[in-house]
């Protein structure tokens, strides 16, 4: 079975992750879920993730507290498509465990060391995965992947030319993509396939349990809210690591721009034309239906 850890900023469509990798304990050991300012402030994101630890039972598994701002830049929030708390929309019980020791660099650098080929699954600004691979540079060597939702080929959701995860941090972003750790990008050209459309909606609360019922309470308000009408970004990066040959990509050469009018642009050299060598691999495509039909027999099982 795959060791995992979640690096998150719960925000709704991270629930949506972070609940179904909860639901695939046959499927994923998450070993830790890490937690780092993004769609809403740390305050916010470590208490949000231990909610959804209680709304599903998994009292098991420890959530660490990371940093609580960009490398470089300010933090900048998206309160207007979360809500204040991140995951408005629902009724969710409070934690029910304490935030883990140590610190989320920490906890990354120690499971790296204790699990050869560890997946780092992140779903927010890299910021904890970039200090960690700061600190403690050999663990470029130890991890096996990087499974991230960030960047895009085409356009932006944040400016023209940035998504939200790579724009909030992009100093961390280079760190990561120039770590030589393997790579797989779910940009937005992927995750804008999936759409969480009135009828998926009702496929969810169809499932009748609070857990479920929460969540689409949630992803109602988000999609109300998104100026595209939202899509599932980040339960595409635990579909991912679930069901790979459901997706569709290519090995490219990417680089992350930190500064001036296109902060933020994850340049993919999908010709190859550059010349340089690939140090992603890009997701293109993906059977929205067959990875959404998943998710729902994951979430079948949660309280
Ligand atoms: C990403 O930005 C955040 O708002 C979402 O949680 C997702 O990780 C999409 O651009
Ligand atoms: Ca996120």
């Amino acid at each position: 079975m795959q060791t995992v850890v979640i690096d998150c900023d719960p925000g709704v469509d991270d629930a949506a992750a972070l609940l179904w990798a909860m639901a695939e304990g046959a499927a994923l050991d998450l070993a830790a879920i890490t937690v780092v300012a993004g769609n809403v402030p740390l305050d916010w994101t470590s208490t949000n993730a231990r909610r959804l630890a209680t709304l599903a039972g998994r009292h098991d598994v420890p959530v660490h507290a990371g940093c609580g701002r960009p490398m470089v830049l300010a933090l900048e929030t998206a309160e207007h498509v979360h809500g204040d708390s991140g995951l408005d929309g629902a009724e969710l019980p409070p934690p029910a465990s304490e935030l883990a020791p140590p610190h989320a660099i920490d906890r990354l650098i120690d499971l790296a060391h204790a699990h050869d080929g560890l997946t780092i699954c992140a779903i927010g600004p890299l910021t904890n995965v970039a200090m960690a691979l700061v600190k403690e540079p050999s663990i470029a060597s130890r991890l096996g992947r990087i499974v991230l939702m960030g960047g895009a080929i085409g356009l932006g959701n944040v400016t023209a030319s940035a998504e939200f995860n790579i724009y909030v941090d992009p100093h961390a972003a280079k760190v990561v993509f120039e770590s030589g750790v393997p790579i797989v990008m779910l940009g937005l050209d992927v995750t804008t396939q999936v759409r969480p459309t009135p009828a998926r909606l009702d496929a969810l609360r169809a499932l009748e349990n609070a857990t479920s019922k929460a969540l689409a309470d949630m992803f109602d308000l988000y999609v109300s809210r998104a100026s595209d009408g939202g899509a599932l970004h980040d339960p595409l990066a635990v579909a991912y690591l679930l069901m790979p040959e459901a997706f569709r990509g290519r090995d490219c050469h990417v680089e992350v721009v930190t500064e001036g009018v296109c902060r933020g642009r994850t340049i993919v050299d999908v010709s190859g034309r550059g010349g340089r060598l690939a140090n992603a691999f890009v997701l293109e495509r993906v059977d929205g239906d067959a990875v959404f039909q998943r998710l729902l027999d994951a979430l079948r099982r949660l309280p």
